[in-house]
């Protein structure tokens, strides 16, 4: 992928997921914006991403014990795939990292099981994701999680620093991936581990029905940066997880 293509693809990643958490912090405003105003893309631009207001995105997949008491705004932007923590295996006093941690529900989740001697981090790279998470979290009180600024590619923590790396459905929306799994285990401790739900596109899948996934997903550019599952495999392999 050439380097203008792969920049434009986080900046078409990037304004969808700004836009989806604006629509969260700032409903109201961006209704009265009018269809094209400066905050409304629907008509003017590429299709949104559907934020349903009954938060029926991402939030069902998490159990409503689960999600007790969590700030509505969490539950609401939760825009990924999975639930990276039933397969986390989380333990009191862990730290943790969320790769692309949106508007924070894994983080706040995580943040929970892990207790206050454990922490849990939060990297995502848009500025409007990071207000509403940092938002979310103050709203639940929680004083053991950080919400930091960075790309995933290049994350901006040590070195052995986490005991364990989740990511709900972004690794897929990278269009570097292996840069991704060097930089999970490079910050990594020996022996720490990764709960991660992935979108991967199915071996033998046409453009059509590509593109009509994509939509379902509410993102065209997660069909564009998948991979198909057979390259994931390979990734995984060569990075020596
Ligand atoms: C599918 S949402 C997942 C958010 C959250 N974990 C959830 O379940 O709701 C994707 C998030 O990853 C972020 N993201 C996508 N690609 C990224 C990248 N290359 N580096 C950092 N963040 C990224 C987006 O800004 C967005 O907030």
């Amino acid at each position: 992928m050439s380097e203008r293509t792969s920049a434009d693809l986080r900046e078409e990643v990037r304004s969808r997921y700004a836009e989806a958490a604006r629509a969260v912090l700032q409903p109201q405003a961006d209704s009265s914006a009018g269809c094209c105003g400066p905050a409304a893309a629907s008509c003017c631009g590429p299709e949104p991403i559907e934020v349903d207001p009954a938060g029926n995105f991402g939030s069902h997949l998490y159990g409503e014990e689960e999600t007790d008491g969590l700030p509505e705004e969490a539950l609401l932007a939760s825009l990924g795939c999975g639930n990276p923590l039933a397969v986390a295996d989380l333990r009191e006093g862990e730290r943790v990292l969320d790769l692309g941690s949106g508007g924070g529900i894994d983080v706040l989740l995580s943040a929970r099981r892990v207790g206050p001697s454990g922490f849990a981090y939060g990297v995502d790279m848009t500025d409007d994701m990071l207000a509403l998470a940092r938002a979310n979290a103050t709203k639940a009180g929680a004083g053991n999680v950080e919400f930091l600024k960075g790309e995933i590619e290049s994350l901006p923590l040590p070195e052995a620093s986490v005991d364990v790396v989740i990511s709900n459905c972004v690794i897929n929306l990278s269009t570097d991936k292996p840069a991704v799994l060097a930089e999970m285990f490079r910050v990594l401790v020996p022996g720490g581990r990764v709960g991660s739900s992935y979108e991967a596109a199915a071996d033998n899948l046409t453009s059509g029905v590509g593109a009509s996934v994509a939509r379902a997903v509410g993102i065209t550019a997660t069909l564009r940066t998948s991979a198909l599952r057979c390259e994931v495999r390979r990734m995984t392999v060569q990075s020596g997880v």
